[in-house]
C-alpha cells in the first residue's frame, strides 16, 4: 500500500456472507498473531449484517470491519463483538467511523446503551473505547489489571476481560 493510498478514506457498506472468508484470512495478523478465527465463525455475517460494517478502499482492500448487535435478552442493550481496522490505516480514524456508525444502528433500533469487552492487555482496545467514549466497569467483582479494572476469569479461566459501557441517548 503506498501512502496515497492508506490517506485515501474508506468506503463503508454493509458485510455479506461472502466477505467472511477475506476477514477471518486476515484478522489472526490484525490481532498481532492472537488466534481469533475461531470468534468470528460465518454466522456473523449471516445474520448480524444490518448492524455491522465492513471498510474498504477503492480497489476493494479491506481496511476494517465492526459486527454488533441488539441483545435479544435485554432490551435496550446492545453489544460490540468485534472491531478491528488494517495495521496499515490505525490511528486514521477507521475505528472511530465503524463504530459511529454501529452506534447509529443500533441507536435506531432501540439500544440505549451498548458494551463490549476486551482483554486488559490489549492497550490500545482500552485507549480506543474510552476515546469512543466508554467508560470501563469498575464495580464489584472487577480488580486491576494491566492498570485496569478488569473481570478476573469473566470468560474462563485465565479469561479476564474489561468490560466496556456506554450510552447511546444521552451524548455518550
Ligand atoms: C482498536 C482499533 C480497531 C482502533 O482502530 P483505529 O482505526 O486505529 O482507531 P481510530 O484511528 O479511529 O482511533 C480513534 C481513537 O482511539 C484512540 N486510539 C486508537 N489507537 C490508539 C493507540 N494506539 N494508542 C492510544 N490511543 C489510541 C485515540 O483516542 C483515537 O483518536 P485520535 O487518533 O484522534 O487520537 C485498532 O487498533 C485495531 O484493529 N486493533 C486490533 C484489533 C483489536 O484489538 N480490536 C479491539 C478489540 S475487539
Amino acid at each position: 500500500m503506498s501512502d496515497s493510498d492508506a490517506a485515501a478514506g474508506p468506503r463503508f457498506r454493509r458485510p455479506t456472507p461472502d466477505d467472511h472468508a477475506r476477514v477471518v484470512a486476515v484478522i489472526d495478523e490484525w490481532w498481532g498473531g492472537r488466534r481469533m478465527r475461531a470468534l468470528l465463525p460465518r454466522l456473523w455475517f449471516e445474520h448480524f449484517a444490518s448492524t455491522s460494517w465492513i471498510a474498504e478502499d477503492d480497489a476493494g482492500r479491506l481496511a476494517g470491519f465492526v459486527v454488533a448487535f441488539l441483545s435479544p435478552d435485554h432490551p435496550g442493550t446492545a453489544y460490540i463483538h468485534m472491531v478491528g481496522a488494517d495495521p496499515n490505516r490505525r490511528r486514521g480514524g477507521v475505528g472511530r467511523a465503524l463504530y459511529e456508525r454501529a452506534f447509529a444502528d443500533l441507536a435506531e433500533r432501540g439500544a440505549r446503551r451498548v458494551e463490549a469487552v476486551t482483554w486488559p492487555g490489549n492497550r490500545i482496545s482500552v485507549a480506543f473505547h474510552r476515546s469512543m467514549g466508554f467508560r470501563v466497569d469498575d464495580g464489584p467483582g472487577t480488580s486491576p489489571i494491566y492498570g485496569t479494572p478488569a473481570h478476573p476469569d469473566h470468560d474462563g479461566p485465565g479469561d479476564d476481560r474489561v468490560v466496556f459501557l456506554r450510552r447511546l441517548d444521552a451524548g455518550g
